[in-house]
């Protein structure tokens, strides 16, 4: 069974600028068992090439829909972007010890630099504060470009840098959430 608690987050929606084809409508939504084999798809397709993550990394993040399902019903609260019914986008949070830690992040390869992660990220913010949080934070590989341009662009400050395995240096990074608009960052 299912059980998310009974708070529904607004839906984040936009359009995602494509350089020929026209626009693409889009929304943020809350993602449930039934999702878990596209979640699947998306994450083998994101993660096997993912190569600036060592492959232990890589294989981790691959997991399949059983797990999947098992963290839906643990904690883990899922979100996804479909363009064309398909999902092409998600990530996934859950709650730590005084923050909402955000996860996971992936965009299919075909609809990068699209502005998905982006509108994930104000998804994530407007979430934490719609439930009563007033930080989230996340871990950033360094050499993650996107990732990074993310970081600045949100407000994000930098709280330490550790091995989240063996050998894998990542930044932590935090985002204390004020009652101002969603991009507390540059706004660029
Ligand atoms: C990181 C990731 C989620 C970014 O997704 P995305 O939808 O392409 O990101 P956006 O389109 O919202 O772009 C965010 C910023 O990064 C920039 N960017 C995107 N891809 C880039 C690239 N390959 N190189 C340099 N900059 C890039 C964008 O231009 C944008 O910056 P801008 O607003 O200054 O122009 C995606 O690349 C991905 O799934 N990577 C593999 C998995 C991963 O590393 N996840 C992060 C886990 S924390």
């Amino acid at each position: 069974m299912n059980v998310y608690p009974s708070w529904r987050p607004k839906r984040v929606e936009g359009e995602v600028g494509r350089k020929r084809a026209g626009k693409d409508r889009f929304k943020v939504e809350r993602l449930s068992e039934k999702d878990a084999i596209e979640v699947e798809e998306l994450l083998k397709e994101v993660w096997f090439n993912a190569t600036e993550y060592p492959e232990k990394w890589r294989k981790a993040r691959a997991i399949g829909r059983n797990q999947i399902i098992i963290e839906m019903n643990t904690g883990f609260h899922y979100f996804g972007i479909r363009l064309n019914r398909k999902i092409v986008g998600f990530y996934k949070a859950r709650i730590t010890k005084n923050a909402y830690l955000g996860e996971h992040q992936s965009v299919h390869p075909a609809y990068r630099g699209r502005g998905l992660a982006k509108a994930m990220y104000t998804h994530f913010i407007q979430f934490a504060k719609e439930t009563g949080h007033r930080k989230i934070c996340v871990n950033i590989l360094p050499n993650q470009v996107a990732s990074m341009k993310l970081m600045e662009k949100f407000g994000f400050k930098k709280v330490k840098e550790y091995e989240q395995i063996p050998g894998m240096l990542v930044n932590l990074y935090e985002k204390k959430i004020e009652d101002e608009n969603t991009m507390g960052g540059t706004n660029k």
